[in-house]
């Protein structure tokens, strides 16, 4: 053993032995799409990346080295790890497993995650899977094991861990599980070092069986939310109090806790401080191929009795396997609903897995809870605009879920028709009418900006219709709803039909128009960071009600209501016109006029002259036609686009101007300042399809596509087995970058993008829509849909080589007069496109 640490001492941790040699296997891992993985083979990520488990009911992050950021139900007012994403990626971050091997009279500790103890690893790989996360490491004669995951619809995180001695000769072992707790407000754990360490308590529970369960509460929640640590291994010994488990009154350190010196940790319980969970499990003296296998269980519910049921179930590592097992069938059925076979590994790769995945995750977290969006306090939440738009990401797969959610964002609307910015989940049931806020708008715009935004509620429209058109459920219409009226509960509000939420969305901004007859823009629109003042008008949301509009006429003519439908029609042709006469610039549209009339987003500007939402939304809403509709896309794609993706806006402003607010906070290049914004491709995507420009909107998708970025890694940081926000634009040094993974609205409409326009199977009322815009390359491609009870095998042919145009279509044997699916209650049917 000297000699193996004498080798290692020169190594950096998860230095590789060596590269594979295709290109899909760079120095940070590779795809396994047969197993649905991302292979990690090197810890030293340039930026933390991560993965997440379980659901926002229960889970949370798991980091590629073992931190863990848990939470039930609310990150900010529920959390229960203390993780603190800022550390360095070396440190302890709320959860780890120490390994011990006896060497004659001390020990080696390491970690098989590599942090904290930072001992390199012969073998290291984390395999990110669907919801779960594993390790695979080699070190001193050991293999270790550790899958994490959250069995579906559970309050318990499960660490599954098995450490086989895969050496010559018998190796005592101890396993070590170490979580820290955080206080249920995240916030105050971070800024309050008085009341918080007098709560936190940490309390032992030894059973008879040799078995312990440490309970974990902040001291106002013993009775009613407790947070275990518990496993299937007899605990020989335990430490709940940081100070001892560090040692020497934290002069010991995570990277090499003092009480790992000891045979036994001290069994300190905590009746304040900083409460941990260290469980000490003997594996005994394992003989050379010999397995010992424990698995933790960190969960929270009422009581501990509440969660003895949990506590029993799991410690039966049969019910583990078969929980993995669960969680494996959830993702089958989730993945089956739309799978497709084209010419492109990747972009197979990525609709059928990684994409529809991240969909699932962010209709969970919403915005709230990444390594970016931390959690903290109630400046964020479920973002109502936000979330309205993930829903369609996933309404092909859950619709009832989406509904569920979509039903409280509707609740948070305000009769007025617009709606508050964002719900705080855990708030909902208390209905004590402060669940919802005005987000970064300003509760009483203090500040002389108005306190809502010009969009948020009419996302919601697009949503509804995504649901009736999935489902045909058109009796949800007259389900009635709360409007949300602060401080009152719900029983006090005024309520309304789901049809009265959206006509009143409509209402609202047909009644708030501009100067132009163009839509108010409140605080802001999607482009959060553009904050004119009050009177200012936005050509974005402009498109958005032109789309909302046309959404809600769908579904007058589905409901046979001819007299609404003729009133949107003419709603419809108003705004169509003031755009048409007030908003072209010569060769794009104009963004935003502030109150005194001034375009932004225009020739005239010297920064920020042209916008890319203000291109593609004219055409996604129809508002924009024929050669405009054409000159706006050829401009996004002359002064937008880049080898990395389009950016929002070009030129940045290059220093703070406060007449446009958050947008100039940016240097050049970085985010909504010139920065490429990834939620703003897809759009561009469906706007080329709708212009039957196939193989522009491929080379779009496919310039943002993570999963190509795995070869450059060195350049895009990050992850690539997800979208991130936002990738720094070309005015910026670091041109390539990636930052924020995971919670984008990118995820939703790159799969729209990519299912619904480029492949062209979409929902509606009166069958399915089958309509491709493909790259001329393709000779076709093949999907199948699940819809409405009945599932539909799709082959597209393109013997022409064309982008767009169904020429035949047969279903089930039998030609049919268009493209358009009838509808089927069950089966399988077959439906043959030829292009042409
Ligand atoms: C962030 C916000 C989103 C906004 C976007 C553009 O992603 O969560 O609401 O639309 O930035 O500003």
């Amino acid at each position: 053993m000297a000699k193996e640490k004498a080798k290692r001492a020169n190594q950096k941790p998860g230095a590789k032995k060596s590269d594979k040699a295709c290109c899909c296997s760079t120095q940070y891992g590779y795809f396994d799409d047969a197993r649905k993985e991302y292979i990690l083979t090197n810890p030293a990520t340039p930026i933390k990346w991560c993965n997440y488990v379980g659901t926002l009911n229960f889970g949370g992050i798991v980091d590629t080295t073992g931190g863990a950021l848990i939470c039930k139900g609310d990150p900010a007012l529920n959390r229960i790890t203390k993780y603190i994403a800022q550390m360095p990626g070396s440190d302890f971050k709320a959860s780890t497993v120490y390994i011990r091997i006896k060497d004659g009279k001390s020990y080696q500790v390491f970690s098989p995650f590599v942090t904290p103890t930072l001992i390199p690893m012969d073998k290291w790989e984390c395999r990110i899977g669907l919801s779960y996360s594993r390790w695979i490491a080699e070190v001193f004669g050991l293999r270790i094991q550790i899958t994490i995951f959250v069995p579906t619809g559970s309050n318990t995180l499960l660490q599954d861990i098995q450490v086989t001695n895969i050496s010559r000769s018998a190796k005592e072992v101890d396993i070590i599980p170490v979580y820290e707790f955080s206080h249920f407000e995240a916030e105050k754990q971070l800024t309050n070092a008085d009341w918080v360490p007098q709560t936190m308590t940490l309390k032992a529970h030894p059973e008879k069986t040799g078995h312990l369960v440490l309970e974990q509460y902040a001291y106002m929640k013993r009775d009613y939310a407790v947070n275990y640590v518990t496993a299937d291994a007899k605990i020989s010994s335990f430490d709940g109090d940081r100070r001892k488990f560090l040692g020497a009154n934290e002069m010991g350190s995570w990277a090499l806790p003092l009480a790992l010196g000891e045979k036994e940790l001290s069994n300190s319980e905590c009746d304040r401080g900083d409460n941990i969970a260290a469980l000490m499990i003997h594996a005994g003296k394992l003989a050379p191929k010999k397995t010992f296998r424990t698995c933790t269980q960190l969960g929270q519910e009422q009581s501990l009795k509440a969660a003895a049921k949990a506590i029993k179930k799991y410690r039966d590592l049969k019910n583990v396997d078969k929980a993995f097992d669960e969680l494996a069938k959830f993702w089958t059925d989730y993945l089956s609903a739309i799978t497709v076979k084209t010419p492109d590994a990747s972009f197979n790769s990525m609709v059928n897995v990684h994409n529809p995945r991240q969909c699932h995750t962010t209709k969970n977290w919403s915005r709230y809870l990444s390594l970016y969006q931390l959690g903290y306090g109630t400046s964020r939440g479920i973002g109502y605009r936000d979330s309205s738009q993930d829903l369609l990401g996933v309404m092909s797969h859950m619709p009832e879920e989406a509904l569920e959610l979509a039903k409280n964002l509707l609740s948070v609307q305000r009769p007025e028709g617009n709606a508050m910015h964002q719900y705080l989940p855990s708030k909902l049931a208390l209905d004590e009418g402060d669940e919802a806020n005005e987000g970064d708008s300003r509760e009483k715009a203090a500040d002389g900006y108005c306190d809502w935004y010009g969009d948020d509620h009419l996302w919601i429209v697009l949503t509804i219709a995504g649901y009736l058109k999935e489902t045909g459920n058109l009796a949800l219409l007259k389900q009635e709803i709360p409007f949300y009226e602060k401080g009152k509960k719900r029983a006090e509000r005024q309520k309304g039909t789901v049809l009265d939420h959206l006509q009143r969305s409509l209402q609202f901004t047909h009644d708030h128009m501009g100067k132009h007859g163009i839509p108010l823009l409140g605080f802001a629109d999607w482009n959060d960071t553009m904050n004119l003042a009050p009177g200012a008008e936005s050509t974005f949301n402009a498109s958005l009600y032109g789309k909302a509009l046309l959404e809600m006429m769908d579904i007058c003519e589905a409901t046979g209501d001819m007299k609404s439908l003729e009133k949107y029609k003419g709603w419809y042709q108003e705004v169509k016109k003031a755009l048409n006469d007030n908003v072209w610039d010569g060769q794009w549209w104009k963004r935003w006029f502030d109150k005194d009339g001034v375009a932004y987003g225009s020739k005239a500007q010297k920064y920020g002259k042209i916008h890319c939402n203000g291109q593609s939304w004219p055409v996604i809403s129809g508002l924009a036609e024929g050669e405009r509709a054409r000159k706006a896309l050829d401009s996004v794609n002359k002064y937008l686009n880049t080898s990395n993706g389009i950016k929002l806006s070009w030129p940045g402003y290059k220093g703070f101007d406060p007449k446009v607010g958050g947008i100039s906070t940016y240097p050049p290049g970085a985010k909504e300042n010139g920065g490429i914004f990834l939620h703003a491709n897809p759009w561009v995507m469906i706007a080329e399809t709708i212009m039957g420009n196939g193989d522009r909107a491929y080379e779009y998708y496919n310039q943002i596509n993570p999963a190509a970025k795995n070869c450059k890694l060195d350049e895009f940081e990050s992850e690539p087995y997800c979208y991130p926000q936002n990738i720094l634009g070309d005015e910026h040094k670091q041109f390539g970058m990636g930052r924020n993974a995971w919670l984008s609205g990118t995820s939703s409409w790159t799969y729209q993008a990519a299912t619904q326009y480029i492949l062209g199977i979409r929902a509606s009322f009166s069958g399915l829509i089958i309509d491709p815009c493909i790259p001329s390359s393709w000779e076709g491609f093949e999907a199948t849909r699940k819809y409405r009870g009945a599932t539909y095998q799709i082959t597209v042919k393109n013997p022409k080589k064309i982008c767009k145009g169904v020429e035949k279509m047969i279903v089930d044997g039998k030609e049919i007069d268009s493209n358009v699916v009838p509808f089927f209650k069950s089966g399988t049917h077959k439906i043959e496109v030829t292009l042409g």
